[in-house]
């Protein structure tokens, strides 16, 4: 298929645009570099051995949007772009509202358009709030985040699922409206690299996850991490989440993109997760084995928005798109440190 990858150049994006490619794909990447580096590219091409188009578009603008559908032939679209740090959210919420709703609906429209009707999104587990028990089934009722960036996956989620039920019930003669066939794949924690190391995470500022904040404490570029509270009810006191390789979520997207044909369900969810629970302390002390010596942390007071624990209930990504996560925490903590130590300032500036 021919796949317009949106955000194409950033850390996600940049990883299943390579398996993509490695599994017969057409890759069109479409990125605005609000959020990534011009000197993504050039690896990927290295890795992928071929150039790879990219567009420098702001999805936001529609018309923009429509002009690269025209020309596109797309056969179908995974929605990566968007802003996605949680506490800025909470600062700019009109940004992220503007920027994450003005540019799916861009995307989406120019779908509608032009008769591309199979969509991957990019979503998240903060799509099943605070209050849900663990782990997460995509069955759950939730339509509730407790921060704007996650609002915006739920109502861009929502969005979707309005999209593909009007399409369904059409009775118009409108030629261009496509059979919808999205899937919503909602993340746990992605960590993790290419196992070349050439590309990897490489946050704006102040790393606000723990991976790459950790990785940024093995390199010597911050003194030790904080680690927010340790008197949760989890076995050490430490938060538990479901960290997954950037590798297999990136194998989840071709699996995903490859079962449209066979979704049943206009819309149908999948959590990308593996399944188990890891700590933070657990976490630094896989990391710490990787790195080869142990690192720096204190304990800090809790984070706010942060619960004790959650991870995924994997089981219809496993069943429906014969996709599973492979990698073990070491494999995730290993990979990033061949990344992190190759690249201690990320990648370099165009
Ligand atoms: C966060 C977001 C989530 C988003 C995801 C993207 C919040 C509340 N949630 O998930 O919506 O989809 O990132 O990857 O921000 N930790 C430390 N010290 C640090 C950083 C993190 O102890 O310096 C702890 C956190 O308290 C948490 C765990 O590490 O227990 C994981 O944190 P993080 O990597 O930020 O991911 P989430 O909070 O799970």
């Amino acid at each position: 298929m021919r796949v317009l990858v949106t955000g194409g150049n950033g850390y996600i994006g940049s990883h299943t645009s390579l398996a993509l490619i490695e599994a017969g794909h057409d890759v069109v990447i479409a990125d605005s570099f609000i959020n990534s580096k011009r000197t993504v590219l050039p690896r990927l091409e290295a890795i992928a051995g071929r150039s790879i188009p990219l567009h420098d578009i702001d999805l936001t603008d529609a018309a923009a949007t429509d002009r690269l559908f025209a020309d596109g032939n797309f056969d179908a679209v995974i929605h990566f772009a968007g802003l996605k740090a949680v506490g800025e959210s909470v600062q700019k919420p009109i940004e992220y509202y503007r920027n994450n709703i003005d540019s799916t609906l861009s995307v989406v429209e120019a779908m509608k358009k032009h008769g591309v009707g199979k969509f991957v999104f990019s979503s998240s587990a903060t799509v099943y709030g605070e209050k849900a028990p663990v782990p997460y089934r995509e069955d759950f009722e939730y339509l509730q985040s407790s921060n704007p960036y996650g609002q915006t996956k739920v109502m861009i989620e929502r969005i979707l699922t309005d999209t593909a039920a009007a399409a369904s019930a059409a009775t118009t003669d409108d030629e261009t409206t496509p059979e919808w066939r999205i899937a919503l794949l909602r993340y746990f924690n992605p960590v993790g690299s290419h196992p070349s190391g050439t590309i990897g995470e490489d946050p704006q500022g102040i790393p606000n996850n723990l991976m790459p904040y950790l990785s940024q404490v093995a390199v010597g570029r911050r003194d030790h991490l904080t680690i927010f509270g340790n008197d949760y009810p989890t076995p050490d006191g430490t938060c538990q989440r479901d960290y997954i390789h950037v590798m297999d979520l990136a194998a989840g997207h071709v699996a995903a993109l490859n079962h449209l044909d066979k979704q049943t369900d206009p819309v149908r969810a999948y959590n990308l997760g593996t399944g188990n629970g890891t700590s933070v302390l657990e976490l630094v002390a896989a990391f710490s084995q990787a790195v080869g010596h142990d690192l720096p942390y204190q304990f800090g007071a809790r984070r706010a928005g942060d619960i004790a624990a959650n991870w995924a209930d994997p089981t219809r990504a496993n069943t429906e798109l014969g996709w599973q996560a492979t990698h073990t925490i070491e494999q995730m903590c290993e990979d990033t440190w061949r990344w992190q130590s190759a690249n201690p300032t990320g990648f370099p500036d165009a």
